[in-house]
């Protein structure tokens, strides 16, 4: 396996090397793989020609995916990401929580015809790209996502039976509450927009804003309670294309990408036979890498 820049500043590519199965590739490489991700935020291993059970297997040696330790990831077993076609704004991934994937990974079986590409851009180049005034903004406001969930749906989001188990959920940083008659719940998440990468400790622009723009469900505010102005939403929307490369998959592929530094989008496609299937994890710093 032989791993070079993606482009000079930002993410990896694997290619494979050699007659050896693709697997053994992937073993005999994973300190390498794994410093590419920390250094470079993403890895994208193209031609590796896998199928959906070595996926589950590959990133297993890099991720957990346990209910108890983010009980929001308890979806984290990989879901297919083909329902949806319309452009898919910027962000990092489940950031209007309080709890997220480490990683979160893509295998794609069968890339659309046309468009259709995962976007990847950097959030401490997204920062560094901000105006002084949109960044004096985001470091004074934290935002406020508020959402609302029937009670049929916080059962299923939060992975919990009942509203006991949903309150000691809900104790944690930055979330307040409160139910309406008929249990559904009103959930209030302040957080920051600018958060440190985890292996740089670095701030970068990790957050869910861009997306949350195009779903008014999102409720997306400022902490102060003033809405993203247009201008801002346009600079905003202006460095994520500015910024954002595209994946090239091919069938057989996967990524796996940093979620604390690497936000992630998808160009619109009308292809019904795409398929690409994504999978969230926590890092497994035992089996990955003794000193990751
Ligand atoms: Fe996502």
């Amino acid at each position: 396996m032989k791993i070079d820049a993606f482009n000079p500043q930002f993410g990896s590519i694997a290619r494979t090397s050699g007659m050896a199965p693709f697997a053994e590739q992937f073993d005999s490489h994973l300190t390498e793989i794994i410093s590419a991700l920390k250094d470079t935020g993403f890895v994208h291993f193209q031609g590796a020609g896998i199928d959906q059970q070595e996926f589950e297997l590959l990133t297993e040696k890099l991720t957990v995916s346990d209910a108890a330790i983010s009980p929001a990831l308890h979806g984290s077993k990989a879901r297919d990401v083909f329902s949806r076609k319309p452009e898919l704004g910027m962000h990092a991934e489940q950031y209007y929580l309080p709890w997220r994937p480490d990683l979160i990974a893509f295998h794609c079986e069968r890339p659309a015809d046309h468009n259709g590409r995962t976007l990847v851009c950097d959030g401490i180049r997204f920062l560094s790209e901000l105006s002084m005034p949109t960044l004096e903004l985001f470091r004074e406001q934290p935002l406020s996502y508020n959402l609302r969930f029937s009670r049929k749906r916080w059962k299923w989001t939060f992975n919990v039976k009942n509203g006991r188990q949903l309150k000691k959920l809900l104790n944690a940083p930055g979330v307040r509450y409160r139910f309406s008659l008929s249990r559904a719940l009103h959930f209030n998440y302040t957080v920051s927009a600018i958060q440190q990468t985890r292996f740089q400790q670095a701030d970068a622009f990790v957050n869910a804003i861009v997306h949350a723009l195009d779903y008014p469900g999102y409720g997306l505010r400022l902490a102060n309670g003033m809405p993203i102005s247009a201008e801002v939403e346009k600079e905003l929307r202006e460095i994520a294309a500015r910024t954002s490369v595209a994946i090239p998959w091919q069938a057989g592929d996967f990524a796996i990408i940093d979620n604390s530094r690497v936000l992630h989008g998808r160009e619109a496609y009308t292809d019904p036979n795409r398929m690409l299937r994504a999978k969230h994890g926590l890092i497994n710093f035992e089996v990955g890498s003794p000193d990751c």
